[in-house]
C-alpha cells in the first residue's frame, strides 16, 4: 500500500511539474531574437513594454529575428514606435538601434531602415521578399528607462513572376500584397517582356494600388517609352500609362479589378514594386497559421493599422498585442499540460487518498 501510495505520488507529481514549467517557460521574458516562420508573429524587445536593461553579454548585445515564408510571399512589417536609449561620452556616442533588412543574410548591402533614439508614430515596411532579419543593437553601457520596440509581421503575397518573350497573365485574388517587375529588386527586369497582373476582390470591394518604388529606362516621351505600365480598371481601357521615374501616385480601381501591364523593350532598369490592397466590403478571411495571434481579434488589427494610431494610444488603450501573446503561447502549452494533469489524476484514481496529499502537499509547497 505504502508502495502504491509513493508511486501514484510521483507519477502525478512528475506530470504536473512538466505541465507546470512547460507553461512558465514559454512566457516571453528576455528572449533576445528567434526565428519565426508562421504566416504572422510579433516580437519585441527584451521586457517590453518595460524599460530594457543593458546586455549582460556579447551576444545578448544583438539580438536577430529571422522571418522565413514559403516562396511566393512577401512581409508587411509593423513597427509600433520606438525609444531606445543613448549614451554621450567624450569622444562619441552609444546609440542603440533598429535595423531591418531585406533578406535573411542582414547584410549592410540589404539593409532597408535604421531607427535611433524614439518616435511614437508608427510605420509600415515593405518586403518584397520571403525573408527578412530584423536587429536590435545594444550599444549603451548602462540601465536607462527606454522602452525598446514592439514588431508585428504579416506574409501578403508576393507576385513577381511573368513569362519571358511572349504575354503572360497573373490571376490574383488576394486582399493585399505585392506585385513587382520580374527580378526586383536583386536585379534588373529583363528586356522584352509582356506581363499583365489581374487583381480580382469581392464585388462590392475596389483595388487600391500604390507605387513604393518605380525606375523604368529613361525616355522624353511616354508615348515612345519602349518600357512602361499601364493600369486600369479593364484590359480594354488602361485609365494611366507611365513611364520614366516618377513615382505615380495611388491608383484606386472604379470597380473590383485592376488590372496592371508591364512592357519592357530592349533596355533594363530596376523595375517597380506596387502594394495592393482591398478597400471596403466585407471582411478579409483569416489567414491560417498565425502563431501567436489567435486571441487577438482580426478586425481590431483592420482598425489599427487603419486608423492611423500612434503606438502609445495603440498599446496603452489596446494592449491586446502583448497579453495576447504571453497568454496565447502559455495556453498553447496548457492543452498539453491539462492532458499530463488528467493522466496522472487517472494513474492515481485507484488512490485517492493518496492523491489528495500528493495535492495539498503539491498546493503548500507552491504558495
Ligand atoms: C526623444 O528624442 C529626443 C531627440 O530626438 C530627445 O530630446 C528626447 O529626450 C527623447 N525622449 C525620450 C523619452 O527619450
Ligand atoms: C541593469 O539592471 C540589471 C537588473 O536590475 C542588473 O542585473 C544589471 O547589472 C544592470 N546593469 C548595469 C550596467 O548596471
Ligand atoms: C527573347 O526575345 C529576344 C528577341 O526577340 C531574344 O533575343 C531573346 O533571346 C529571347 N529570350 C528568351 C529567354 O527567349
Ligand atoms: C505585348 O503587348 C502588346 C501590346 O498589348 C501586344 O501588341 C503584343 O502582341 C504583345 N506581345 C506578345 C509577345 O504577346
Ligand atoms: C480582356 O479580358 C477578357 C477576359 O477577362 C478577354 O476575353 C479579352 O480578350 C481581353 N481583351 C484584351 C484586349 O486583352
Amino acid at each position: 500500500m505504502a508502495i502504491k501510495i509513493l508511486v501514484s505520488c510521483l507519477v502525478f507529481l512528475c506530470c504536473f511539474a512538466d505541465g507546470w514549467t512547460r507553461c512558465s517557460r514559454s512566457r516571453p521574458h528576455k528572449a533576445c531574437g528567434r526565428s519565426m516562420t508562421s504566416n504572422r508573429g510579433t516580437f519585441k524587445s527584451p521586457g517590453f513594454p518595460r524599460p530594457y536593461l543593458s546586455a549582460d553579454t556579447l551576444e545578448d548585445r544583438v539580438c536577430t529575428w529571422l522571418i522565413t515564408l514559403p516562396s511566393g510571399k512577401g512581409i508587411k512589417l509593423l513597427l509600433y514606435g520606438y525609444d531606445f536609449a543613448f549614451e554621450r561620452l567624450t569622444y562619441r556616442t552609444h546609440m542603440d538601434e533598429l535595423q531591418v533588412f531585406r533578406d535573411e543574410m542582414c547584410g549592410e548591402e540589404s539593409r532597408i531602415r535604421q531607427y535611433q533614439g524614439n518616435d511614437t508614430e508608427y510605420d509600415i515596411i515593405h518586403i518584397p521578399s520571403n525573408t527578412a532579419c530584423i536587429r536590435f543593437f545594444r550599444r549603451t553601457t548602462q540601465n536607462h528607462s527606454h522602452t525598446g520596440f514592439s514588431m508585428s509581421y504579416e506574409a501578403v503575397d508576393d507576385n513577381g513572376e511573368c513569362g519571358t518573350n511572349g504575354s503572360s497573365i497573373s490571376s490574383i485574388s488576394s486582399q493585399e500584397g505585392y506585385i513587382r517587375s520580374p527580378g526586383y529588386p536583386a536585379a534588373s527586369y529583363p528586356q522584352h517582356i509582356n506581363c499583365t497582373w489581374v487583381v480580382q476582390v469581392s464585388p462590392s470591394q475596389t483595388v487600391q494600388v500604390e507605387f513604393l518604388d518605380f525606375q523604368l529606362s529613361y525616355i522624353y516621351s511616354c508615348d515612345f517609352a519602349p518600357d512602361f505600365v499601364q493600369i486600369g480598371s479593364s484590359n480594354r481601357t488602361y485609365e494611366l500609362k507611365y513611364c520614366d521615374q516618377d513615382t505615380p501616385s495611388i491608383f484606386t480601381s472604379k470597380k473590383n479589378m485592376v488590372w496592371l501591364f508591364f512592357k519592357t523593350g530592349r533596355w533594363r532598369n530596376r523595375g517597380f514594386l506596387v502594394y495592393y490592397k482591398a478597400i471596403g466590403g466585407s471582411p478579409r478571411p483569416d489567414i491560417s497559421g498565425a502563431d501567436y495571434w489567435t486571441s487577438w481579434p482580426r478586425s481590431d488589427w483592420r482598425y489599427f493599422e487603419e486608423t492611423r494610431w500612434s503606438s502609445t494610444r495603440g498599446f496603452r488603450e489596446n494592449s491586446g498585442p502583448i497579453d495576447a501573446f504571453a497568454v496565447s503561447r502559455c495556453s498553447s502549452t496548457s492543452l498539453q499540460s491539462t492532458v499530463y494533469l488528467i493522466l496522472a489524476i487517472l494513474s492515481s484514481l485507484t488512490l485517492i487518498p493518496g492523491s489528495l496529499l500528493c495535492w495539498t502537499t503539491f498546493l503548500d509547497s507552491n504558495r
